[in-house]
């Protein structure tokens, strides 16, 4: 018998990435290589199989692309003090961490309590219970001298909008200058969740509409760059079997939207401009 698991709605949605990236580990021309995952999977009570559907490998191509951001920043910034805002089991320390860097990971308690079963603390590696939304968090990842690097991975799409805006904002002046990744998804992706078979399993929806991510400038976040799975980093692509380069490509030309709904960004955190969205 696996460990029991007791999640709230949100929390739940976890698993689907965590799914995702085992399936993806199992195959030979795997993306992200996250055997721990498996481990994991094999780990818990739970029936995984019956998340089927594009969405769990779209949770890997997504989480390949928010690797990138922070690899390609950590080559310059080697001793970045990382955040993940809402890591649930992500394995993305283990992938990323380059021997000098700090890392937090934070979630909510009994998000946390089922990661603690796995994972423990180390000298650069902290977990943290709380929530994104709050800002008791703020002091204690931030550490003299160190640059800060937020993530925060299929999180804030679960909020309203209003919760989105004030978060962000709290985050930027917390934390000016920093780099932070963030997903965001259009009208078309919030209104197809009905008719996704993972969301048919699942109680959680997603409510936060974000069409152009552009926008969040009004709530303290420049944007600095942004992908689709249809345009991948260079870096990335390389590794992606022809399936999904070619495929989303082909996908984005028949029927864009299905594509383009769902972008992943860089963003530098900045003073919130005045006026509304
Ligand atoms: C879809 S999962 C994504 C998990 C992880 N980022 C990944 O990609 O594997 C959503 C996560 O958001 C977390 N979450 C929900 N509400 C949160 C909050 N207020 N503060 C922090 N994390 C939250 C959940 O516990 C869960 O781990």
């Amino acid at each position: 018998m696996g460990e029991a698991i007791s999640l709230g709605e949100v929390q739940e949605t976890l698993l689907v990435p965590l799914y995702g990236r085992a399936q993806d580990a199992e195959r030979p021309d795997s993306i992200l290589r996250d055997t721990r995952a498996i481990e994991l999977v094999s780990a818990l009570d739970y029936d995984f199989a019956k998340f089927r559907g594009p969405a769990l490998g779209g949770s890997v191509l997504r989480a390949a692309i928010f690797d990138e951001y922070l690899r390609s920043h950590l080559a310059d910034h080697p001793d970045t003090t990382v955040v993940d805002l809402g890591c649930g089991l992500s394995t993305r320390f283990d992938r990323l961490d380059n021997g000098r860097l700090h890392w937090f990971d934070l979630d909510l308690p009994d998000t946390m309590a089922l990661r603690r079963k796995f994972f423990t603390d180390s000298d650069r590696y902290t977990m943290i219970e709380g929530s994104i939304i709050d800002t008791d968090w703020f002091d204690r990842v931030r550490e003299p001298g160190n640059q800060v690097f937020l993530l925060s991975e299929a999180v804030l799409l679960y909020f309203s909008a209003e919760t989105v805006h004030t978060t962000l904002a709290q985050i930027a002046e917390g934390f000016p200058g920093s780099r932070l990744v963030l997903d965001t998804g259009g009208r078309v992706m919030m209104g197809s969740q009905d008719r996704n078979p993972v969301f048919k399993q699942l109680t959680a929806r997603m409510k936060w509409i974000c069409d152009d991510p552009r926008t969040l400038v009004n709530h303290g976040l420049r944007l600095l760059d942004s992908r689709t799975f249809a345009s991948p980093q260079p870096a990335v692509a390389g590794r992606w079997p022809r399936r999904y380069r070619v495929g989303m490509k082909v996908l984005r030309a028949v029927f864009p939207p299905a594509v383009t709904t769902y972008k992943l960004n860089l963003f530098e955190t900045t003073a919130p401009a005045s006026g509304g969205d």
